[in-house]
């Protein structure tokens, strides 16, 4: 008998990553720039046939991360993007129907994992003034919650929780033995990082990704960090060979090279500068600019500018809407200086009243 998973029939899901390679893309926080040539053509001369025609290797590039994150490999589990180590702590850790608490707006792919899976998502929303209230976190860890989602930095909202905040969300989430998923891909755009809970502590995983700082989106390569057998349920569900040997290398030249890191935090620490003075100098409140993205309030309608950005001016951003006091805005990745010299440019030509 033929038959077609019905839960899956109904996802709604959005294919919209195509066809974008001419436009300069702010839409979906990659580094705009990149690595530095001369980055991909070290790594690249070193490939070989077999290189290309064997299986990855893993051990080798999750030994170097662990002495990268101070750790040892029990609590580490590579993964294809992190959205894929998010998908498996979805599925090893909560049951159909199960509870699964996150705030909202957030990362989509929460709650389409949890609609796959047939996970009930509980939704904590933001305040008004896009600020969150942990107090309202806490109420719905219920003791039937299997899973809270928290992410440090939020996208999109660019919150973070302070150390006190985040400790009381972990003590009721201990008290009532809920697993805590903190996502942090866009870690060293800010600073703070939640990693230590995750590499001492039992029954919470923080997972990162290679495919922002480390400009290596279109390899694919993330990792979940937790406690060693926490970490060997994710293992289990992992497809064989599921790490790019690419994606391995390029994250490898970087983690080992120190100087290459810190270029890549300079460019866009110097670009979010020009953003933001340009921006404040021209009257635009913005918000949440924690992760490497910023929410900004238009004069004119935000739908109209990014459509005309991407028709006339070759830009490709995001409009959100609802965003509380800000309502339907813009949401632009920050990348190098030259990049939003560029944007800030086409968005005063096409924002006029
Ligand atoms: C908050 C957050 N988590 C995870 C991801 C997934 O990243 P990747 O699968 O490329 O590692 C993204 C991508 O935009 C994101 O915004």
């Amino acid at each position: 008998m033929y038959y077609s998973n019905p839960t899956i029939e109904n996802l709604h899901r959005i294919f919209d990553q195509n066809e974008r390679k001419n436009y300069l893309r702010l839409d979906l926080n990659e580094n705009p720039g990149g690595l530095p040539q001369s980055v991909i053509d070290d790594v690249l001369s070193n490939i070989t046939p077999q290189f290309v025609s064997q299986y990855p290797e893993t051990l080798q590039f999750t030994e170097e991360l662990a002495k990268f994150l101070h750790t040892d490999i029990q609590h580490l589990c590579l993964v294809n993007g992190s959205a894929e180590g998010i998908r498996y702590i979805i599925q090893a850790f909560t049951s159909p129907k199960g509870r699964i608490v996150g705030v909202v707006p957030s990362y989509f792919m929460f709650q389409v994992y949890s609609e796959m899976y047939d996970r009930d998502f509980v939704k904590v929303p933001y305040n008004d003034n896009l600020t969150m209230d942990v107090e309202n976190i806490i109420k719905e860890l219920t003791q039937d919650t299997q899973l809270l989602i928290l992410l440090n930095p939020n996208n999109p909202m660019g919150n973070c929780y302070s150390d006190e905040e985040f400790k009381r969300i972990l003590a009721a989430a201990k008290k009532n033995e809920v697993t805590l998923l903190i996502d942090e891909a866009y870690h060293y755009f800010y600073p703070k990082t939640f990693i230590d809970y995750a590499l001492n502590e039992k029954h919470i995983f923080v997972t990162r990704t290679f495919s922002k700082l480390f400009s290596l989106a279109g390899c694919r390569l993330g990792y979940v960090t937790g406690w060693p057998d926490g970490i060997k349920l994710v293992q289990k569900l992992c497809t064989p060979h599921n790490t790019n040997a690419f994606a391995m290398k390029f994250a490898e030249k970087i983690i080992t090279t120190p100087e290459i890191l810190e270029d890549l935090i300079n460019k866009f620490k110097e670009g979010r500068k020009f953003l933001i003075d340009s921006l404040d100098k021209n009257g635009y409140p913005h918000k949440g600019e924690a992760g490497n993205f910023i929410f900004i309030k238009t004069k004119t309608d935000a739908i109209n500018i990014v459509n005309r950005m991407k028709e006339e001016k070759g830009i490709l951003i995001k409009s959100y809407p609802d965003v509380g006091d800000f309502g339907t805005c813009l949401r632009v990745s920050i990348g190098e200086k030259k990049y939003m010299e560029r944007f800030m440019k086409a968005l005063m030509d096409l924002d006029r009243e």
